[in-house]
């Protein structure tokens, strides 16, 4: 079992302010951070949780440059979108912070400073690309070519976000700046590193038995595999010195104190961990608590919540400037999750593949919840997963509608109208039908033993960052209670056998009850509806779940005899097929614009449905007669039999075709477009036209001898 610490200190990454978050995100990093936090709360145990935006580095300054503006306005747009986006969706984080902040500044300038002094950097000379038209070297970001382990043409400076490995740019095949797109040249530089190599043999022992020199700090069978592993295999290659500066315009300047400081900056994944810190000490201010008690105290339980592309960073990177620095605690488990694809397809921003969080809380308006629980249920926790709206849907509409809110009304409803709202008294000794073949015949001891076990069976999970297998327990709640309902059919026996009816609702009633405090790490909108309908105390959310798991030990009610419950409230709707279809027409309109745009086509224009597209009549036609527009140098006046009338059009083709070649040509014709007079002629529809790259203007036409008049559709 699980040792616990004294406190905790959970972290999620801080997210780059570069662009919005998407369902990948929330999965990966600020879901699960959540739960956990939210359960930490509930069991009663001190919490701080800590995030903010990631505002320097690379992928600032080339958003900035992409849309024209300064660094400052990105991240400013996008932090206040982060701080909606996480509140809206109910990420409780005690402070969400900022990495532009002076305090962070100071922090990771103090952390570089500190290194210096105590020589644990080498400061090294070194040949690095260089984009001559650009006056710039390039780092990371903005440098790709072609991954020489997967052959992704794409790969970045220092990572290849096809395969995941880690690179450098020397390792790039074919290298070219995404500045300019050139080929860079070599230029030496002088940066100071961080000798990873020489943590090795400490960071093998502390992730693989949990002591450093044999002295106890985490236990490593609470790891999961695939973060143990990455560990490994990085530790097995060896490690490299790893550059803690950049020569770049915007980031944490690298203290004046250290000579040849001019010009250069903290790398990015130096100062963005140290973020979490930075984000503890602005807290502590605003609350006068210590910030020292969270980083300096062993009996501090440190806990980073991040996507597998952060695991080398959190796990041997930031352990080693910690434990380099001295005086700080090392975390006790970075439970990672893996990727959530979508619709079978990796996200990317880049080819416009995401359901953006912002967005859907916009189309999907009060239904935070049901994002969250279809996130959890497909949560990448031991392996990639996959979001797809279909499965939302399913999800939604047999899970969340069918499963716990037609429970949660039938109980609300029953007790409102057989005892007037009050939780009925009832003998302790009446016989139900059991639910379960486990069931006893008597409710208190047996029933309440029960409900006990599920909510125990539901924090084991947790406790153990398996959160989907604790939100099947909670379900799993909520299914029993239905069957309870089924087996017994109160509606049908309320008048010939009363109490066994009453001691039925009792009890139902207080599976609502445990459910409104088992489901808050998971559904927390939910839990409070549920608390007010139930008239109970608002959450504190401080030990609610231990209270109540100490009630039902004893065999003692949730929901006292005589308790006076409120009116049901609407808790999920069922998702029509509509919303569902509107959804994934928008994706495939987003992907098929960026696609467009990187092709150098047009954009392909905002989604429509299908009744703006059949407001159009469009019918096939022949030109009668055409003739040049007298003073206007575009313009053919044509007549065309449209079948049941022959109409004039005045259309701006007159540089792309000759009257005489008009006539007797079949074409389409939009017949209900409100006319217009053009050069005092009145025009009553459209001829339709494709247009190419060069401007040149082709007839579109019906299949030849095609009857005028017919329906396009
Ligand atoms: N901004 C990084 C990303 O989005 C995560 C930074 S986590 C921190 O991948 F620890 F460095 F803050
Ligand atoms: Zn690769």
């Amino acid at each position: 079992m699980l040792k616990l610490p004294k406190r905790f200190l959970v972290t999620a990454a801080l997210p780059y302010a570069n662009g919005p978050l998407h369902i990948g995100h929330l999965a990966g990093a600020y879901l699960p951070a959540d739960i956990y936090v939210r359960f930490l709360r509930l069991n009663g145990k001190e919490v701080l949780f800590v995030c903010g935006s990631d505002e320097h580095g690379a992928a600032i300054t080339m958003k900035a440059a992409k849309e024209g503006k300064s660094p400052q306005e990105i991240i400013d747009k996008y932090h206040a979108l982060f701080e909606d986006t996480f509140r809206k969706l109910g990420i409780s984080f005690d402070i969400y912070h900022r990495t532009s902040s002076a305090i962070h500044h100071e922090t990771s300038q103090e952390f570089f400073k500190t290194l210096w002094q105590k020589g644990e950097f080498i400061q090294k000379q070194s040949e690095q690309y260089y984009d001559e038209k650009f006056g710039q070297f390039l780092a990371d970001r903005y440098i790709i070519g072609t991954c020489p382990k997967c052959q992704n043409e794409e790969a970045y400076g220092d990572q290849c976000e096809r395969c995941g490995s880690s690179l450098s740019p020397l390792d790039l095949i074919n290298p070219r700046s995404t500045l300019s797109g050139e080929k860079p040249i070599l230029k030496s530089t002088t940066h100071w590193y961080l000798p990873l190599e020489k943590h090795e043999a400490w960071l093998r022992e502390w992730i693989n038995q949990g002591t450093i020199n044999g002295v106890e700090q985490h236990e490593p069978e609470f790891w999961k595999d695939h973060v143990t592993g990455q560990c490994n295999s990085w530790l097995d290659s060896g490690l490299q010195p790893r550059a803690m500066t950049r020569d770049l315009d915007w980031g944490v300047d690298v203290p004046k104190e250290i000579p040849g400081h001019e010009g250069k900056k903290l790398y990015v994944w130096l100062d963005a961990p140290i973020g979490y810190i930075s984000a503890t000490k602005q807290w502590a201010k605003d609350n006068g608590k210590d910030w020292k008690k969270y980083w300096q105290d062993q009996d501090t339980g440190l806990l980073h919540f991040i996507g597998k592309d952060n695991i080398v960073f959190h796990c041997l990177i930031f352990p080693s400037i910690l434990k380099a620095h001295g005086g700080y605690i090392l975390p006790k488990n970075v439970p990672a999750n893996q990727f959530m694809n979508l619709e079978g397809r990796k996200i990317s921003t880049s080819k416009g593949w995401a359901v953006w969080a912002h967005e859907y809380l916009e189309d999907f308006p009060e239904m935070q919840d049901a994002l969250r629980y279809v996130m959890i249920k497909n949560m990448p926790e031991q392996k990639d997963s996959e979001f797809t709206w279909k499965g939302f849907q399913e999800l939604v509409n047999n899970e969340l509608v069918n499963n716990l809110a037609n429970f949660v009304q039938r109980v609300m409803v029953l007790i409102n109208k057989y005892y007037k709202g009050k939780i009925p008294k009832f003998d302790e000794d009446t016989e139900i039908e059991a639910a379960d073949q486990s069931g006893l015949p008597t409710f208190v001891d047996a029933e309440l033993m029960e409900l006990f076990d599920k909510v125990y069976e539901m924090n084991t999970c947790i406790w153990e960052y398996n959160f989907r297998g604790g939100l099947k327990w909670l379900m799993d709640i909520s299914s029993w209670g239905n069957q309870i309902l089924q087996a017994n059919e109160p509606w049908k026996i309320e008048k010939e056998d009363p109490a066994k009816v009453k001691a039925c609702m009792a009890l139902c009633g207080q599976i609502v009850a445990a459910l409104s405090v088992a489901m808050r790490p998971f559904l927390p909108f939910t839990s409070d509806k549920l608390r007010t309908m139930l008239n109970m105390p608002a959450f504190k959310d401080h030990r609610e779940l231990v209270d109540m798991q100490n009630k039902l030990a004893d065999g003692r009610l949730i929901l006292k005899s005589g308790h006076q419950i409120g009116e049901p409230v609407h808790l999920f709707s069922r998702i029509p097929d509509e919303m569902i279809d509107i959804q994934i027409r928008k994706l495939a309109t987003a992907s098929a614009q960026s696609q467009a745009t990187s092709k150098n086509h047009k954009p392909v224009k905002e989604t429509i449905q299908f009744e703006d597209f059949s407001k159009m009549d469009i019918r096939t036609g022949t030109i009668l007669e055409a003739a040049k527009v007298p003073n206007a140098d575009k313009l053919l006046q044509l007549k065309v039999d449209i079948g049941f009338e022959e109409r004039t059009i005045v259309s701006g083709i007159s540089q792309h075709f000759n009257p005489e070649e008009l006539i007797g040509r079949q074409v389409m014709v939009l017949v209900n477009l409100a006319p217009r007079k053009i050069k005092g002629i009145e025009s009553n529809g459209m001829i339709l036209m494709a247009e190419n790259h060069e401007g040149a203007l082709g007839m579109m036409s019906p299949p030849e001898g095609w009857a005028n008049g017919s329906c396009i559709s």
